[in-house]
């Protein structure tokens, strides 16, 4: 379902540091069998796509339910408890929706007055629902599009039926959206104990709002579950251990950023979700790759001169979707006035694979080099198999590294900044010390 090319990876190959890295990863691979490395208490993300499969027609039935009745279903989440629904419904939705679809809205991923208020007034003829995520249910930027989203719902429909429509995704115990769900009584999905945000995209948090727009939940499961089967091997033929080690040998080789490249646009969430995986991931103890993303041939017209003769500190890795869902043929015309008809025989995406393979060539000549990820098509179980294989990827990748590729503690400082610059109580002593940095600064 899924191969790792590394035709364009180096210039030259060093079997004896390849050895190295391989051994490093299975090392690394035992470490997670055996649930004994740094952040063990969050390899939960491993069996999920078995797991998962009791609950696929509870969540089902819940998302029919808010999908057939409503025209919006608001998703109400950030980072780990957005990205990954969002990656899953761009890559398999039609670009242009039919009228039949529930639209899939995201909010509380940002801070951004315009986008609230233009929602709100877009939300004033429509019929929405809500599914609030929040695995610790005190996340600020989710819970201020809650406050406002549950009140403009109640206020529209009534309390009643506005606890029909609101699905909590939550901790099985702790935090305040829970005890807020409790009181209320709304139907809620756990999001469990040892999944941490940004390995959650095939518990509920990611499978609701997918299966609202129409998703086929349980292929996307089974396409997990064969990466799982399939990564399960311990030599250098795993796709997992050959990425892992590309990227870590481009690492010890000067290469400090890596680009999750896509050719086609769907896959634009796909790379957002990517960069938060790894860099919360690995970005940490001063280590780690700088993870960027561009969408080409879009971004040759942009990036590309820097990726072909800027500083040369930076690798890509393509993810190259093989068969397109649909041909689209190039017309020839009588006329030829634009000269085109010498591409009347192809299709589009011949054309995109021929600017994909002059793109790899162009940039290993400029010592760009290129990770290539094949991928047969894009359907649910392709993009199960590859959120896997990225997840697993990810947790080898950062054993290899000597980091806990499962914890976030850089995520904190900007929050206790902003919540001290907010005054929010609790917050005194740091409101002091910040206020007075602010002053001395600006003296
Ligand atoms: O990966 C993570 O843990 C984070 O990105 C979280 O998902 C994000 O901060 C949102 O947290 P929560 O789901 O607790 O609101």
């Amino acid at each position: 379902m899924l191969n790792v090319d590394l035709s364009y990876a180096f210039k030259t190959r060093d079997e004896k540091k390849e050895q190295a890295l391989f051994d490093a990863i299975k090392k690394a691979h035992h470490t997670i069998e055996r649930g004994d490395g740094a952040g063990s208490d969050f390899l939960g993300w491993l069996d999920l796509p078995n797991q998962m499969l009791s609950d696929v027609n509870r969540i089902n039935d819940v998302a029919k339910r808010l999908s057939e009745k409503h025209d919006v279903l608001l998703v109400i989440g950030i980072g780990g408890s957005y990205l990954g629904s969002k990656a899953v419904i761009e890559s398999l939705k039609p670009y242009f929706s039919t009228d039949q679809d529930i639209e899939i809205i995201f909010v509380g991923h940002h801070i951004s007055s315009d986008y609230m208020s233009d929602l709100k007034a877009y939300l004033k003829e429509k019929s929405f629902a809500i599914n609030v995520i929040s695995k610790s249910g005190t996340t600020t930027e989710p819970a201020i599009a809650f406050r406002t989203f549950k009140a403009l719902l109640e206020e529209k429909v009534g309390p009643q039926e506005a606890k029909n429509r609101i699905v909590a995704t939550t901790d099985q115990s702790k935090g305040a959206l829970k005890t807020l769900a409790d009181e209320k009584g709304y139907e809620t999905f756990v999001i469990p104990d040892d999944v941490g945000g940004r390995y959650s995209v095939l518990t509920a948090v990611g499978l609701l709002p997918v299966a609202a727009a129409g998703i086929d939940i349980e292929a996307l499961l089974t396409g997990a579950q064969k990466a799982k089967e399939a990564l399960n091997e311990k030599s250098p033929k795993n796709q997992a251990y050959q990425y892992v080690m590309a990227r870590h040998y481009l690492y010890q080789h000067e290469k400090m950023i890596e680009m999750l490249i896509y050719y086609e646009p769907k896959l634009k969430f796909v790379a957002e979700w990517w960069k938060q995986l790894f860099g919360e991931s690995e970005g940490k103890e001063n280590k780690g790759l700088f993870n960027a993303s561009a969408g080409f041939t879009t971004d040759l017209h942009s990036l590309g001169q820097y990726i072909q003769e800027g500083h040369r500190h930076l690798f890509e890795t393509i993810i190259n979707i093989k068969q397109p869902n649909q041909d689209f043929n190039i017309e020839p015309t009588k006329e030829d006035l634009d000269g085109l008809n010498y591409l009347s025989d192809m299709t589009v995406d011949t054309i995109n694979k021929k600017a994909m393979q002059g793109t790899l060539l162009a940039h290993m000549d400029g010592d760009a080099p290129s990770i290539v990820i094949d991928v047969e098509r894009l359907d649910a179980e392709h993009i199960g198999y590859l959120l896997y294989f990225f997840e697993f990827s990810c947790a080898l990748s950062g054993y290899v590294l000597g980091i806990n590729p499962f914890d976030q503690p850089g995520v904190e400082a900007y929050k206790k900044n902003m919540f001290a610059l907010l005054k929010k109580p609790g917050f005194e002593n740091e409101t002091k010390a910040i206020l007075n940095r602010i002053k001395k600064t600006r003296e």
